[in-house]
């Protein structure tokens, strides 16, 4: 749109500047704390010890009490903000990408490009174009069940048993056993049997995801990079029958797609299905309904276990692994009567919208139902984001931890110190993954 056009507009309504600096301590501060590529544990306990989450809840409240629905403008000096404030808002936004909302954010591309530049999620138009098709044509995005989920949930289940022999040995399971398992589990998934010890490279990416919580302030390691690059390169070219790499070693993929650099994501992103499974396991574990439908579908036998996959995508509805979607107006936006100035970031904050009492009954306890329900994401829950930049990898993701969690529940685990949690009082607004601990049934 024309520049006279455009000053002829409104801007956004506007956040004071003290509404700003509350918004940027309360509500960003703790998240960068916590680690938003890698999170970090003992920031996360605080966070929990602190109430950190629920005083950011109040805060961006505040602001849509006082402003309305928003988008409301947070005048960061040179890089402000337009935060989202109502579920039809994140929905228009989140239909709009690539164009004029781009998924590919300064503040995303500054984080990923330690580890995964030329990944779709930072990746202009034209290699978006090319890399999006591949990264579904893989992951085969829209099929609850893979091609080899056969192979896959095999896995599952032999790694579920190891599992659970290791708690019964230490008479406790806890959130590094439990990871250990799901990293072996997941390395089997995505390259075969012969990358299920490879622990060091993981620990790489590790190591690369914690520099990526510093974005821009940390130097880029090129010779880890590297060095993990080369790893992966070997588990990929072996393209081991049964794994995700043998499907990408048929895929065709024309000039540009780059489809090794697109594995660094599926592997990162393999880290927020452990989190939400540890706590599902919890919230089933304090939850009896909810744990008596469960295990009358395992019983039933089936792959798909629809329950369980709606009793996580709650988990992740109440504590979302990604919790802030951005996105950037690659150009003046005409929004009703007012203007998206080109460049400004767009907050879409998933708490809030996941836990607004206005207009869900449910949002503070633990309701799978909604889920089997019809497309819960109009109303603004977006766990795995929304329209054509929506998560690629979200039926993976929920296969393999719903069969992860139906082997758990089927061994009986009962959760320990987790008395203030249950179906008669609101669950709280952080749950730290790390600090759950089961004991064997
Ligand atoms: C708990 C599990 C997961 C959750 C909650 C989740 C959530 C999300 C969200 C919210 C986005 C959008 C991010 C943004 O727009 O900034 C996203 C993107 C993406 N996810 Fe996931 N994800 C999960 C697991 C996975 C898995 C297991 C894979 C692959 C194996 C995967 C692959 C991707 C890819 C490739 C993108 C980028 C899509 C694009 O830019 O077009 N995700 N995910």
């Amino acid at each position: 749109m024309s520049a006279s056009r455009a000053s002829a507009r409104l801007s956004l309504p506007r956040a004071s500047l003290r509404e700003t600096f509350a918004f940027l301590s309360g509500v960003v501060l703790p998240l960068l704390g916590k680690g938003v590529i890698l999170r970090r544990p003992p920031a996360v306990a605080l966070a929990q010890r602190l109430n950190l989450d629920k005083r950011a809840l109040r805060i961006v409240q505040r602001l849509r009490d006082r402003h309305g629905p928003g988008p409301l403008l947070l005048p960061v000096p040179l890089h402000p903000y337009a935060l989202i404030l109502s579920a039809e808002h994140a929905a228009r936004i989140l239909a709009a990408s690539p164009t004029p909302f781009t998924p590919a954010s300064d503040e995303k591309r500054a984080a990923l490009n330690h580890f995964e530049p030329h990944g779709v999620l930072i990746s202009g138009e034209r290699e978006r174009a090319l890399r999006r098709p591949f990264n579904e044509a893989v992951l085969e995005t829209p099929n609850p069940l893979h091609h080899l989920a056969p192979r896959f949930l095999a896995v599952v289940e032999e790694e579920a048993p190891a599992l659970a022999k290791e708690a019964e040995a230490a008479g406790k399971l806890d959130w590094d056993s439990f990871a250990m398992a799901w990293w072996r589990m997941a390395r089997r998934v995505m390259f075969g049997d012969e990358a299920r010890d490879d622990h060091a490279l993981t620990d790489m990416l590790s190591r690369l995801r914690a520099d990526a919580n510093w974005a821009f302030l940390f130097p880029r390691r090129r010779r880890l990079r590297r060095r993990f690059d080369e790893r992966l390169g070997v588990h990929l070219v072996r393209a081991e029958p049964g794994s995700i790499a043998e499907v990408m070693a048929r895929m065709p993929a024309r000039p540009g797609t780059d489809p090794l650099h697109q594995v660094p994501q599926w592997l990162f992103a393999l880290d927020g299905p452990a989190r939400a499974t540890f706590r599902t396991l919890a919230l089933l574990g304090t939850h009896p309904a909810q744990r008596a439908r469960a295990m009358e579908e395992i019983a039933s036998g089936g792959p798909e276990l629809p329950y369980l996959r709606a009793c996580l995508l709650d988990t992740l509805r109440l504590w979302p692994t990604t919790p802030v979607i951005l996105r950037q107006a690659t150009e003046d936006v005409d929004w009703e009567d007012r203007t998206i100035a080109r460049g400004t970031g767009i907050i879409i904050y998933a708490p809030f919208l996941h836990r607004d009492a206005e207009r869900l009954p449910q949002a503070d306890r633990f309701a799978p139902d909604p889920w089997l329900e019809g497309t819960p994401e109009r109303a603004g829950l977006v766990p795995f984001s929304d329209g054509p930049a929506r998560c690629p990898g979200r039926h993976l993701s929920l296969m393999l931890s719903s069969a992860m969690l139906a082997a758990l529940l089927r061994r009986g685990f009962v959760p320990k110190g987790l008395e203030g949690i249950g179906p008669d009082r609101p669950l709280p607004a952080t749950l730290s993954a790390y600090g759950l601990r089961f004991s064997p049934g």
